[in-house]
């Protein structure tokens, strides 16, 4: 089958398109350093063309609500209408666990648009939210750090390994649309300012953690608003287990 992956130079993407690849499909490979752009429809149509099923991995930097909204409303519409005349018949979102239990982060707000669209939308599809991943706390970590000092949430979340999510982003695009997954997280919970000490000690760092929700990341985040409902899908690989296969 040919499957596009949108976002495919992105940390999910590349892994997504690699299963694939290893399950004999021809994937078709979309960013804007590849030459199309999901937010101006560049290039879409001739990327899309023969599809079957289109993944979307793509991400916004935008740090502000309405930013957020416009880039993934204009990529999904851009990604459903492209998709449509392509005569796609499988559109895989992935997403983000939670986010309607979250009014004030600006990239949920994008997500929960994404979805809105998606669901909505004229090709068969499947949205699967996924828990953070499990190099989620060493990326909120760099957001803040200067001077040998960081700020971040002790978020409860229930990460899940990269690879683990692209091999189930690939297995689902292969296959029939679901509607709206039951969510896809890792093996166990863990604290986020915790998740960020082992992860920069693993890399030799000395870097200060300062647990704070007056960030990105607000109060309404905490307790077991970011954790997986009941009967998601869990992923098998530890992030004591992603942590030691980087160290090694
Ligand atoms: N981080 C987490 O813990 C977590 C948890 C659950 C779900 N998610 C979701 O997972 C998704 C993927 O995240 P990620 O960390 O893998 O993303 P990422 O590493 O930031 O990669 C984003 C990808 O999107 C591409 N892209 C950005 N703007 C584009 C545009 N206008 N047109 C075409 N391609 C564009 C980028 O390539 P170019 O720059 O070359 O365009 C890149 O390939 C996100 O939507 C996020 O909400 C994240």
């Amino acid at each position: 089958m040919r499957i596009v992956v949108a976002g495919a130079t992105g940390n999910i993407g590349a892994l997504t398109a690699a299963a694939l690849e290893r399950a004999g499909h021809e994937v078709v490979r979309v960013s804007r350093s590849l030459g199309v752009d999901v937010v101006t429809g560049e290039g879409l149509d001739d990327a899309l063309a023969g599809a079957g099923a289109v993944v979307d991995a793509t991400n916004s930097t935008a740090a502000d609500p309405a930013e957020t909204v416009a880039f993934f409303g204009a990529a999904t519409r851009n990604l459903l209408a492209a998709g449509q005349r392509a005569g796609v018949r499988h559109h895989v979102l992935l997403s983000i666990v939670g986010i309607d239990r979250v009014d004030g982060n600006a990239h949920y707000a994008g997500k929960r648009e994404q979805e809105r669209l998606v669901a909505a939308g004229p090709v068969p599809w499947t949205i699967v939210p996924a828990t953070q991943f499990h190099d989620f706390a060493e990326m909120v970590a760099g957001w803040t750090e200067q001077d040998g000092t960081a700020v971040l949430p002790p978020l409860l979340v229930r990460p899940v390994a990269p690879g683990d999510v692209a091999d189930v982003l690939a297995e689902i695009a292969a296959g029939a649309p679901q509607g709206r997954h039951p969510g896809l997280a890792g093996p166990g919970p863990q604290d986020l300012v915790d998740m960020a000490r082992r992860t920069l000690a693993a890399r030799g760092r000395e870097v200060r953690l300062v647990p704070s929700w007056d960030g990105l990341f607000g109060a309404e985040m905490a307790g077991n608003v970011l954790l997986p409902a009941e009967g998601a899908r869990i992923a098998p690989t530890s992030f004591e287990a992603w942590l030691a296969a980087r160290r090694g």
